[in-house]
């Protein structure tokens, strides 16, 4: 699927805010397939926006989502180029960044090991 037909359910307007500043778009990959993100944003928000609901499996392989969305806890770990264990929900957006789901804690890829993740 291209990343221009993600559906995207972000919010335009707000109730109390009025019309929100409209952002640069930005494309990232996640498992592998483009998906339209916009600069800056938290990665779980570009995640939610496109669908995405499970963002790792523990170690016994139930599914993890958003929980506390402040960088409190782990259940929104995953694997961004190449790194495990990267708190989605407070890390912002790249042009180009890889984002993979987590299996348990992850494990370093041989990318980011060489010093070749961005
Ligand atoms: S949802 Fe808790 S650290 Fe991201």
């Amino acid at each position: 699927m291209s990343a221009d037909k993600i559906p995207d359910s972000r919010i335009a307007r707000h109730a109390v805010l009025g019309d929100l500043p409209v952002q640069k778009d930005v494309t990232i990959y996640f498992e592998g397939k483009p998906l339209k993100a916009r600069e800056g944003e938290p990665i779980m928000a570009a995640l939610v926006a496109a669908g995405v609901t499970v963002f790792r499996y523990t170690k016994k392989g139930s599914p993890r989502r958003m929980f506390c969305g402040i960088g409190r806890c782990t259940d929104c770990v995953m694997t961004v180029d190449g790194v495990p264990g990267v708190r989605t929900c407070v890390t912002e957006v790249r042009q180009g960044m890889r984002v993979e789901r987590q299996q348990g804690v992850g494990s370093w890829s041989v990318q980011a090991e060489a010093g070749h993740a961005q």
